[in-house]
């Protein structure tokens, strides 16, 4: 199986892509509701967190795992992929979103100004900023915390004027500092595309992680058919959380599109 991880329902966003194009395999996502956010959390716990999770994942037979949420790809991948899977799954995969995200900014942008929005932990990491100069040195980074986003979204307040308020407040500064490219560096915040780009207008290109890296994923399967062979098709899909409330299914079906019958497990 593909696994799917996030902090909590965000990464379905993700996965709904990774369906799009690769729905031939099977999938288990795993949402850790119970100790959702990651976005303020230190990088020891993130990594604590993440690694508790790919255990989790691998002892039920994923042999390759993304990593939709954007934090856990920014604090804590490096270390899973250093440390952690040569010592205890040498054989398994993780890739984050972070990359191939980072890739297609470079592709995109004309004037080498890109602005990223996301969360706290993601921006002081500044994970985003040292892989895109990492690929181009010349390149300037605009980023930009959005504290406020998650819980809006989560609450379903995505079409308050409010948030709209607090969009513009957030982009401010990226529009002054005239970026030409947008990083949504956030699972939520793709639910937002179509009110970013009222607000930057059509000159601003929006990079949502979550499709680029669906279309990401199957050109590295292409290129891997040494994990491409161990992957399981026609199982189905599992939805796992570490929490089931009441607004589970309200929340599964605004980033899903759709309900979904989930698991509760301990990790
Ligand atoms: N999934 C997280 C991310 O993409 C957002 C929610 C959280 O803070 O845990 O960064």
């Amino acid at each position: 199986m593909i696994g799917v991880f996030d902090s909590g329902f965000g990464g379905l966003v993700v996965l709904r892509e990774f369906l799009q194009v690769l729905p031939q395999y099977d999938y288990l996502y795993l949402g850790d509701n119970a100790r959702i956010p990651y976005g303020t959390r230190s990088e020891r716990v993130v990594l604590r967190f993440t690694e508790q999770a790919l255990n989790y994942l691998f002892s039920q037979g994923c042999r390759l795992i993304i990593l939709a949420c954007h934090t856990a790809s920014a604090k804590a991948l490096r270390t899973v992929q250093q440390v952690y899977l040569p010592d205890r799954y040498p054989e398994n995969r993780v890739l984050g979103v972070l990359i191939p995200t980072v890739e297609e900014a470079l592709t995109r942008s004309r004037i080498k100004r890109i602005g990223v929005i996301a969360t706290e932990g993601t921006v002081a990491s500044k994970s985003f900023e040292l892989e895109l100069k990492k690929l181009d040195p010349e390149v300037e980074v605009f980023q930009q915390a959005c504290p406020l986003l998650v819980p809006l979204i989560e609450e379903g307040e995505q079409e308050w004027e409010g948030t709209n308020m607090i969009l513009r407040r957030y982009l401010e500064q990226l529009i002054a500092a005239q970026v030409d490219t947008l990083i949504l560096g956030c699972t939520h915040y793709s639910i937002l595309k179509d009110k970013v780009k009222a607000i930057l207008g059509e000159g601003v290109s929006l990079i949502c992680s979550g499709q680029v890296t669906a279309e990401k994923l199957v050109d590295y399967l292409r290129r891997h058919p040494e994990i491409e062979t161990r992957l399981s098709r026609g199982v189905g899909r599992r939805y796992l959380t570490t929490d089931l409330t009441p607004r589970f299914q309200q929340l599964a079906s605004l980033f899903m599109g759709q309900p979904i019958d989930s698991e509760v497990v301990e990790l």
